[in-house]
């Protein structure tokens, strides 16, 4: 299933045919309990692009990433930068709801992970920013935890180059620990930098 995956992934020539790709991709059991996929927001010519893990209650209602509470607070965080979501493309690792909100599973991550991977090189970013430890660690391929990784630029290889990335913490983890919206600042700081010297 995961050869498969990556197949019909490269197979797409655009986000349309990617999008279309998943719409028809029967291989992953998340979509048998969510309502919608969850395939992107944002503008897809923007510069920066950020990923997620995988959609809430309310993205899966609506079939759009980071519309709840975490989606509100990362609004505010790109608007205290100057970007929101016109010239900024925001998606998720895995693009359906898990049930109840639960974590992903490895095996359900790896079979999403070449769409979210496709989609980036499409998007050809920039800047790329991972939203929390599961986006960084699926897409890097690294063990780290977000603590240590977060605010270091790093290169993730797409599309036959290095994009420039950086982790930070995923807003829901801020809304639970207020305190670490400092580092995230930062964070942003160094986001906003690196697209004006671009
Ligand atoms: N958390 C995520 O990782 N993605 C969303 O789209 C919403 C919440």
């Amino acid at each position: 299933m995961i050869a498969a995956a990556r197949d019909l992934a490269a197979s797409a020539q655009s986000l349309d045919a990617l999008r279309a790709c998943l719409e028809a991709f029967d291989g992953c059991n998340l979509k048998l309990t969510a309502k919608n996929l969850v395939f992107a927001d944002g503008n897809p010519s923007a510069r920066v692009m950020f990923v997620g893990e995988a959609p809430g209650r309310d993205e899966d209602l609506q079939g759009k990433p980071f519309v709840g509470r975490s989606g509100q607070l990362l609004d505010r965080m790109l608007e205290a930068i100057g970007y929101d979501r016109s010239s900024a493309y925001i998606a998720n690792v895995v693009p359906w709801r898990p049930p109840g909100n639960r974590t992903p599973t490895p095996q359900e991550t790896e079979i999403c992970r070449p769409f979210i991977a496709r989609q980036i090189a499409l998007v050809d970013p920039d800047v790329l920013v991972f939203l929390g430890a599961a986006s960084a660690k699926t897409l890097l391929g690294v063990q780290d935890g977000i603590r240590k990784m977060r605010g270091k630029w790093m290169t993730y290889p797409a599309g036959g180059k290095e994009i420039s990335a950086i982790a930070t913490y995923h807003p829901a983890y801020l809304l639970r620990s207020p305190l670490e919206k400092r580092l995230s600042w930062r964070d942003f700081l160094a986001i906003r930098q690196s697209l004006s010297k671009q």
